[in-house]
């Protein structure tokens, strides 16, 4: 053991010793009920579970504590706390001084182990009187804080104490997720999406390990995102929706805000600006964009491929520049993500020269070029990433270049597909996807993608027959649910059928969440789980 890791088990001991000596007088020990951590209904299921079949007893006299001066640590604790609240309606403190009244802590451990390889990856160490989370990073420690949420049962057990208590299977998880991209899109061009409904709907994908969310901020129907220095953009390209609903955009303050939400709760924003096709409100907005020929008029429909940037004006290059600048200002994430889909009235070698001009204004802006698979025809530097949805000869060639690979072939992944002829809303151009389908596929050896080359997984959600939060949820969920265990558990821990009933058992927090999921039938739903019985013996 390293000098420093045992330093540092050494405060977590003497803190547990301190808080746990203070008690005036022992108590009876409390006989838990039979616990078994790796029944858990866990998703993302995690890498390893050890169960010990004890349990640690949530209730008024516990405590949670984090690593003092470790950024972001605090904040966890806070935002577990108040989850705990919303959850079961018990306060608890956060690194409280006095130590009278406690008797069993949480403590949020910023640890040096080497164990612990990726940024992402945690240990959770859950005994009868102390819950210890091990992270090297607030982000590690975030994930794990979900792993928690998801085991502190509904329901209290009244008949261990004179107060509500709520057992805690006893045990070890050692966690780490398998791609450290997992992510969903949000398309808001084609109908708009408010701030509140992007805020709840990031709240979802936090609790299942997402990390990413991809906002879709421009199309031929919409273009979604205050630009200063063209205001016209959104004053006139931002007017319209889909099916001639009344549209709108995001501030850049509301953007901010967004990404502010998102990142607290360890989510990076990728924003989309799609060209040189799929431009048609920003052609409208500024006429001198257009490439097409034709006359410029606002969409409302749902076909694509009719527009284009014009590829050969320095003017438009000069409007890129803004754009990606004034975006990437307000944007800490990595990525910019160019679109470069369905340009099917670009001439190649324009789109060539095109997609070769805007990697070189993104990446002097400091960011990485994300864009669809038809970039990959361009001659695009092994560091920018191609996103894989229909062709996976695109996605090979993207390997052969050394580029990472986005996977998000659309018969498995697009969240806007139905679950079948049933469904009230949705596409089915690419397929129709059920839970199981979504569920069951390989992302690690899909059409030949070697897994090297696999940045993850995105469930894109186009938005062209959806404009409320209600149906956002009822095509995302259940399914975003399934990507998110694809995203981050192994092959060898995902099962359809043990996944199925995790999944059945998510209904209470979905049901806690206002979520109006699709209840597909090929689920048992559950509504709650408990047990009484009593093993404890000690
Ligand atoms: C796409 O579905 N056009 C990327």
């Amino acid at each position: 053991m390293k000098f420093k890791n045992f330093c540092q088990l050494t405060t977590v001991a003497i803190l547990i010793i301190l808080v746990l000596g203070c008690k005036k007088q022992q108590k009876p020990r409390i006989k838990f009920p039979a616990t078994d951590l790796s029944k858990e209904n866990l998703i993302p299921k995690p890498l390893k579970i050890i169960a010990t079949n004890n349990a640690f007893g949530l209730d008024k006299h516990t405590a949670i504590y984090t690593t003092k001066g470790a950024a972001g640590f605090e904040d966890i604790g806070d935002f577990l706390a108040k989850k705990i609240k919303s959850k079961i309606n018990l306060e608890i403190p956060v690194n409280y001084e006095g130590v009278e009244t406690i008797e069993r802590v949480i403590y949020i451990n910023k640890s040096n182990s080497l164990e612990l390889e990726t940024p992402e990856a945690y240990q959770l160490y859950i005994n009868k009187d102390s819950i210890i989370l091990n992270s090297n990073t607030a982000e590690g420690a975030f994930r794990g804080i979900q792993t928690l949420r998801q085991i502190i049962p509904e329901v209290s057990n009244d008949t261990l104490a004179e107060h509500k208590i709520w057992p805690i299977a006893s045990g070890k998880i050692i966690d780490a997720p398998n791609f450290e991209y997992r992510a969903s899109m949000l398309d808001v061009a084609r109908h708009f999406f408010s701030v509140k409904d992007v805020k709840k709907y990031i709240d979802l994908l936090a609790y299942y390990k997402i990390n990413i969310l991809h906002l879709h901020l421009t199309d031929d129907q919409g273009w979604r995102i205050e630009i200063k220095s063209w205001p016209k953009l959104t004053e006139i390209g931002g007017s319209t929706e889909v099916g001639g609903e009344s549209g709108g955009f995001y501030t850049q303050e509301d953007y901010k805000e967004i990404v502010a939400y998102a990142a607290e709760r360890y989510i990076t924003i990728i924003p989309e600006v799609d060209m040189p096709g799929h431009t048609n409100a920003a052609s409208v907005s500024y006429p001198i964009l257009n490439g097409n020929g034709k006359a410029l008029k606002l969409y409302e429909g749902m076909r694509v491929g009719f527009s284009t940037f014009n590829t050969r004006k320095d003017t438009v290059y000069s409007f890129i520049n803004d754009v990606v600048k004034e975006i990437s200002a307000i944007t800490p994430g990595p990525y910019f993500h160019i679109g470069g889909d369905e340009s099917h009235v670009t001439k190649k070698k324009d789109y060539i020269y095109f997609v070769n001009r805007v990697e070189k204004i993104v990446q002097a802006h400091g960011k990485r070029m994300i864009g669809w698979e038809e970039i990959v025809n361009a001659n695009v530097d092994s560091t920018s990433i191609s996103q894989y949805w229909k062709h996976s000869k695109n996605a090979k060639k993207a390997v052969k270049k050394g580029m990472k690979v986005i996977m998000s072939p659309a018969e498995k992944a697009y969240l806007d597909m139905e679950y079948d002829t049933l469904s009230k809303h949705g596409l089915h151009w690419a397929a129709y996807i059920p839970v199981d389908t979504a569920y069951k596929w390989t992302p690690e050896n899909f059409e030949g993608i070697p897994k090297e080359n696999i940045l993850g997984i995105e469930a894109p959600l186009w938005s062209e027959t959806i404009s409320t939060i209600e149906e956002l949820e009822y095509l995302a969920f259940p399914r975003i649910i399934g990507y998110s265990e694809l995203s981050w558990s192994t092959k060898e821990n995902r099962d359809w059928e043990n996944y199925k009933v995790r999944l059945g058992n998510q209904a209470p927090f979905l049901d806690r969440m206002d979520v109006k999921y699709y209840p597909s039938k090929l689920i048992d739903w559950k509504k709650s789980k408990h047990t009484n019985e009593i093993i404890e013996k000690d």
